[in-house]
């Protein structure tokens, strides 16, 4: 609910449990009032304070008066070069030279239902369930208008926030820095969270105190990588699963992006997230628009655990577009680790006619099928069937495929080039690359200029012949390097700092028109595993390729990091063959079920190897996730434990919107000698139901079950795990 005061220019933004509040002040600055615990016909602007403080200066319309300055007092979207010395939201370069920005209250205006970003990704809204807010600032002196925008889902307790700049003036402007978000807290005793890792090891929570000066996470590899996620956390420093406040911020963004915290010097702090501003600078001829991208902030007053579940909730409901809804996904099989680049048609239908005895839905060939691709040094750029593999091509190879009752999944690159490519050797310019260097290599690979229409032309039409050619499903779009060299030549040597960007919006552009032309067809979004692991991507492939790495432990580790933001339904998590190919590790295949279950479930091993037994254990896997697939992909979910600290078991819980069921799976680390007998307290059950477990008959109730938990039976074996099935009664 959006609630305005408009004789005291007061802006309140209400969710079921939150409440966020900005003023436009005496010198028409949108200060930030308040963001936290909902509360209710609240005014709070006597909270906003100032008062003299040497080497903060005061705004010229202040006159004498030494008692305000833009350096002290808490805003909504923070200027540079007049007056405040933290963080910039944004830096405008006017024909003069002058980096100056300064933003004064203009207006707003209110819409019903939520606001769309041309070109770009975002929270979605069909029955307006949300409400918008727009708030027009203007920098007087530049001509530049600055809309924020603030989309209010009230039942999910989710803001999201985006900005439009238009250039109102006859001269050109620069735009230097365009954040998406700015968040100013008056306080500093917060502790910041991040979510980090590399290449087969994504998104390993990271917790510490702010500290004086600039903390911040991003990237500069021109997807929103491995390294660091465009997701962060703040919160009290007590916070923990259950108790304390705290703030979610997600950008929407596949590609450079900077999320920074700065604690000032009166023990303020003020949180900034958008695009990186390294090698941006975009050009706004009179006239011009520019729309960075959308974040989106849940605040929780009690915990982590239903900061993630309002998240997960908005995601699936309201930034999805997954042409499952409603109905079971298939679980797949997918031949990488099975084969590699050594298959033909005929191993391929052997995986598939042993998957399909299984239960298992859908195959998906993944990277060697098109182009001279026998290894990864060529072929990239070439979407045509390489008819030595399978003769006969794609029209030969799926009716066999749907023939054993499955779907058909192709995996593709588009992204990419190799210089061993026809593609390649007609269009070389059509690579990233500097003109007088030569271009870095990433796994042997350049990367395709997707700021460029014709390039991007190209690929689709060679990928609409593939999904033409026979009847498609899935496609897995991979994309495995991180981007160098970045310099196009579309673009004039002034408008260079605008490649970066154009790049995501070529990615976002061509997956627009698959998703519009082939509605059916699923999209997973690849890259290296969870290297573009972010809103911005979900928008268009609603599943995601969680991580490289399949080892059931380390995956442990990568899928409770991840569902801090994301549900589980868009992780993609596969059981894969041991010893790992990763790390080495022998995991038992149950445990391996029990992992890639809470997920995006699916296979990747060469099934028509496995015994009579694994074979068992993988239908009643198949089974189990069929049978419970509702509670596991649109239950409410809790982590039971944090595997970064316990060391004897991991464990978390999906229970139904009901409470009326819940499918609680526990793994177990290294084990130990006469180890502790541990109880496991569940979450989010009914306190005045009964459960049974497992279908035994004693029953047990919710209260017990959460207060006192459950018995956790001796571990006698390396990761070995555990699911429970509670029902009520
Ligand atoms: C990437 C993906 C893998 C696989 C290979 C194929 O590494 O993450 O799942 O598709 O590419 O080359």
């Amino acid at each position: 609910m959006i609630v305005l005061d408009q004789e005291n220019r007061i802006f309140t933004l209400h969710t079921r449990n939150t409440t966020y509040q900005m003023k436009a002040d005496q010198y028409n600055v949108l200060e930030h009032v308040y963001y936290g615990a909902r509360i209710d016909n609240c005014e709070l602007s006597e909270l906003l304070q100032c008062g003299e403080r040497s080497f903060s200066p005061n705004p010229n319309e202040a006159g004498k008066s030494r008692s305000y300055s833009l350096d002290v007092i808490p805003q909504e979207y923070s200027t540079c070069g007049v007056g405040d010395f933290r963080l910039p939201s944004i830096e405008l370069e006017l024909v003069n030279g002058s980096h100056t920005t300064d933003l004064r209250y203009k207006g707003f205006r209110l819409e019903k239902g939520k606001y769309t970003l041309e070109g770009l990704p975002g929270f979605w809204d069909t029955d307006e369930e949300a409400e918008t807010l727009i708030i027009f600032l203007i920098d007087s002196a530049a001509h530049v208008e600055v809309e924020l925008y603030y989309g209010v889902f009230e039942a999910f307790d989710l803001i999201t926030r985006a900005v439009r700049i238009v250039n109102q003036g006859d001269e050109t402007v620069r735009l230097c820095q365009c954040a998406s978000l700015c968040l100013d807290f008056i306080r500093s005793d917060l502790d910041m969270i991040t979510f980090n890792g590399h290449h087969l090891m994504e998104r390993c929570l990271d917790r510490g105190p702010l500290r004086s000066g600039i903390q911040s996470v991003g990237s500069m590899r021109g997807i929103s990588s491995h390294q660091h996620n465009p997701f962060v956390m703040l919160c009290d420093r007590d916070a923990d699963e259950d108790n304390g406040i705290c703030y979610g911020a997600m950008l929407l963004y596949s590609g450079n992006f900077e999320a920074a915290v700065e604690c000032s010097q009166y023990e303020n702090s003020r949180l900034v997230m958008g695009i990186h501003p390294y090698h941006f600078c975009w050009t706004l001829e009179p006239g011009g628009t520019f729309t960075a991208p959308e974040a989106a902030m849940v605040c929780s007053p009690d915990g982590f655990g239903e900061m993630s579940r309002q998240y997960h909730r908005a995601i699936r409901k309201h930034l999805l577009r997954d042409p499952y809804k409603g109905i079971q996904k298939p679980v797949l099989v997918n031949n990488w680790e099975a084969t590699y680049f050594d298959f033909d048609a005929e191993k391929l239908v052997e995986i598939a006619r042993e998957a399909a005895a299984l239960g298992i839905g859908l195959f998906v060939m993944d990277d060697g099928w098109f182009g001279s691709r026998n290894d990864d040094n060529s072929g990239l750029g070439d979407w045509q069937v390489n008819l030595k593999k399978l003769p006969g091509g794609l029209e030969s190879l799926v009716p066999r495929i749907k023939e054993l009752g499955m779907e058909f999944g192709i995996w593709l690159e588009p992204e990419m080039v190799n210089e061993d490519s026809n593609l390649y050797r007609s269009h070389p310019d059509w690579a990233l690359q500097v003109p007088g260097r030569a271009p870095s290599r990433g796994r042997g690979q350049l990367t395709l200029d997707f700021s460029r229409e014709e390039v991007r032309e190209h690929i689709y039409t060679q990928m609409k012949k593939v999904l033409s050619s026979a009847d498609i499903s899935y496609i897995k779009w991979d994309m495995n390097r991180s981007l160098t060299d970045v310099w196009s030549a579309g673009l004039p040597a002034g408008r260079q700092g605008e490649v970066y960007h154009r790049y995501v919006l070529g990615v976002y552009d061509l997956l627009e028109r698959l998703h519009q032309e082939y509605p059916h067809i699923l999209i997973e979004g690849c890259c290296g595993g969870g290297g573009r692991f972010d809103g911005g991507m979900l928008y268009y492939t609603p599943q995601i390729w969680c991580s490289d790495d399949s080892d059931a432990i380390d995956r442990l580790r990568i899928q409770y990091g991840t569902s801090f933001c994301y549900p589980v339904c868009t992780m993609g998590a596969h059981v894969s063959a041991v010893p790992n190919e990763q790390n080495g590790r022998r995991t038992p295949l149950k445990t391996r079920g029990v992992t890639a279950m809470s997920g995006a479930f699916g296979y990747e091993m060469d099934l028509s190897r496995c015994t009579a037994d694994e074979r068992d254990e993988i239908r009643r896997q198949v089974e189990m996730y069929k049978t419970h697939y509702e509670l596991i992909s649109c239950g409410d979910y809790y982590r039971l434990s944090n595997p970064f600290e316990d060391e004897l078991f991991t464990a978390w819980e999906h229970v139904s919107v009901d409470k009326k069921e819940a499918l609680v799976s526990l793994v177990a680390g290294n084990v130990r000698p006469a180890s502790p007998f541990n109880r496991l307290r569940l979450k989010g059950l009914d306190v005045s139901l009964y459960y049974q477990v497992n279908h035994e008959e004693k029953l047990y109730s919710g209260r017990a079950l959460m207060q006192a938990g459950y018995p956790i039976p001796e571990i006698r074996m390396d990761y070995q795990s555990l699911q429970l099935y509670l029902q009520a009664k």
